[in-house]
């Protein structure tokens, strides 16, 4: 940590001491302005975070962090495509993918990529535009109806998760599916539904080598070729890849692969043509719509004070939370069914980006870094881990995320799910005194022994903090504006950090080893060398 983070770093750390004990009814009680001081919007959008464990006082020295840190000249480095992931001496430049044509220049290596993003762009609308028209059309003759995307990781949450997210908007003759996982179950249950004459296959991959990816792939080809023959291959299948001579080694024509570039990381590709099939599902319309919404944040990031900043906010919120209150997880809360998947996207982006615990300087970090992510959509979440929310002793920083209007406007249903997610950041900000509860079960009419019986399984400590984020409605740029606010709080954090928030080494032993394994389970290599815990696995399996 540099020494002028590290001040801050440690302003912080007294602050905190000082502060503990305050019990946030006590900071409501104290200061009826509090939501009014502790609130920001943007847009038409607000951010609540006063129900945070935090006075004024926190966020000014959170914000010195800000500038300790030097964020202002990390987001210049990243604008201006500096190798930020220095180790694979790459640019960071997934901004590039939505900044209009008409925004200038954005340059790597001196280059301005602006042309060639607008280009796969075009090619990608006159794609989806023959699908749709039905132009396209499959071996047969017939036009296609379901899309299949094989791809894992950056590949296949961020356009699963955006289809779901903009259910309201898919067309309606387009059916689109997601298969990732190396499990048969996952391709084989997919394609039991599917007709090979009107299914068209999007194999993407940055790398074209992932084995979960190759091995979908293969079978979808085999699957589509048994029924078809050799030949329906180039109507049914088309790539999404920075690896052009491998799609052409698959067999897909060069014509039908879309290009992105070695400076867009896998889980900041939904705006790239990783982003095929969410445009062949909601169309390209509203893909463009998602990269303005997404080019707007951009903007708000790159220009608003960090008591304003959104993404500089959530950061900073968590980085309290965290280094400074000792959590060590968050929960996401979205009350939208459609934004379902949001936290299994935001696992990938956050605590891959995030897990680390070596920084730029090649030293093992001072501090801990990404909390552990998890959530699920509210109100389904209150019927299961809600309750250890409440009453389980665990400090879980939460993130309630709700719209003011619906999607699916069901007469009944909106103003339920809002009052629902609302009266549970406040049930978890209030608790319950063991007071409150003996006079509630006693004006009730309750025996008194009864009452001094039940009462203590019916208090709640409450103190537990949570930021409410209100969007407007879902739909394509909110849900845009909304993604690209969590990959720069990301960034934040890891500047903080002092982190490369790009690579993900972890993830790349985890292939080494399955590598290696593999021949030997296949009965193709012997299992020398290898601990007898695995070699006792692999021998079970076999025997
Ligand atoms: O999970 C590791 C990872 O490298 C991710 O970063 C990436 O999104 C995923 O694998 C898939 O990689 P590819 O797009 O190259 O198949």
């Amino acid at each position: 940590m540099k020494p002028a983070t590290r001040a801050a770093w440690d302003a912080l750390t007294h602050h905190a001491a000082a502060g503990s004990g305050v019990h946030l009814r006590e900071l409501f009680a104290a200061d009826a302005q509090r939501f009014a001081r502790l609130s920001v919007t943007w847009n038409d959008w607000l951010l609540d975070y006063s129900k945070q464990r935090v006075a004024p006082e926190t966020m000014h020295l959170l914000q010195g962090l800000w500038h300790a840190a030097d964020v202002p000249g990390w987001i210049l480095r990243m604008r201006n495509g500096d190798a930020i992931n220095h180790t694979e001496d790459r640019a960071a430049l997934h901004i590039a993918l939505r900044h209009p044509a008409s925004a200038g220049p954005i340059l790597h290596g001196g280059h301005d990529v602006m042309p060639a993003v607008h280009h796969e762009l075009d090619r990608m609308q006159a794609f989806v535009g023959q699908i749709h028209g039905r132009h396209w059309r499959g071996a047969t003759g017939e036009p296609i109806s379901d899309v299949v995307n094989i791809g894992i990781g950056g590949s296949d949450l961020g356009p699963r998760m955006a289809t779901q997210a903009l259910a309201a908007f898919r067309h309606p003759d387009i059916r689109v599916h997601y298969v990732a996982n190396l499990d048969g179950a996952d391709l084989a249950t997919t394609l039991a539904a599917l007709q090979p004459r009107t299914t068209l296959f999007v194999i993407a991959s940055k790398t074209f080598t992932t084995q979960e990816t190759m091995q979908n792939a293969a079978s979808a080809r085999h699957w589509l070729v048994q029924a078809l023959g050799e030949a329906a291959v180039a109507r049914h299948f088309v790539a999404v890849s920075t690896n052009l001579a491998e799609v052409a080694r698959f067999g897909i024509d060069p014509a039908n692969a879309f290009a992105f570039w070695d400076w867009v990381g896998g889980r900041y590709s939904l705006w790239s043509a990783i982003g095929l099939p969410l445009a062949l599902a909601v169309g390209f319309d509203n893909f463009r719509r998602l990269l303005a919404g997404a080019h707007a944040m951009d903007g708000h990031f790159f220009s608003a004070p960090p008591a304003e900043n959104l993404p500089g906010l959530l950061a900073l919120l968590e980085i309290w939370n965290s280094n400074f209150l000792g959590a060590d997880n968050r929960a996401l809360l979205p009350y939208s069914q459609s934004l379902g998947l949001l936290p299994r996207y935001l696992q990938q982006l956050e605590m891959e980006s995030n897990g680390k615990q070596t920084d730029r300087q090649g030293q093992p970090l001072q501090c801990a870094a990404a909390p552990v992510l998890w959530g699920e959509p509210g109100t389904n979440g209150q019927h299961a881990f809600y309750q250890l929310i409440h009453q389980g002793g665990h400090l879980i920083p939460c993130e309630f995320i709700a719209c003011r209007q619906p999607d699916f406007d069901l007469p009944g249903h909106h103003p339920k799910l809002l009052a629902n997610c609302f009266a549970q950041s406040e049930a978890l900000m209030r608790g319950k005194t063991l007071a409150e509860t003996t006079a509630e079960l006693a004006a009730g009419g309750m025996a008194p022994d009864q009452v001094a019986r039940l009462a203590p399984y019916r208090s709640f400590p409450g103190n537990q903090p949570s930021t409410t984020l209100l969007l407007p409605r879902l739909d394509p740029h909110t849900l845009g504006a909304l993604l690209a606010l969590y990959e720069h709080k990301v960034f934040v954090q890891s500047i903080i950090w002092d982190i490369n928030p790009f690579d993900q080494w972890g993830v790349e032993y985890g292939k080494q080893l399955a590598n290696r394994l593999l021949p030997i389970i296949e009965g193709k290599a012997p299992g020398a060398g290898l601990d007898c815990s695995t070699a006792g696995l692999i021998h079970y399996c076999k025997s």
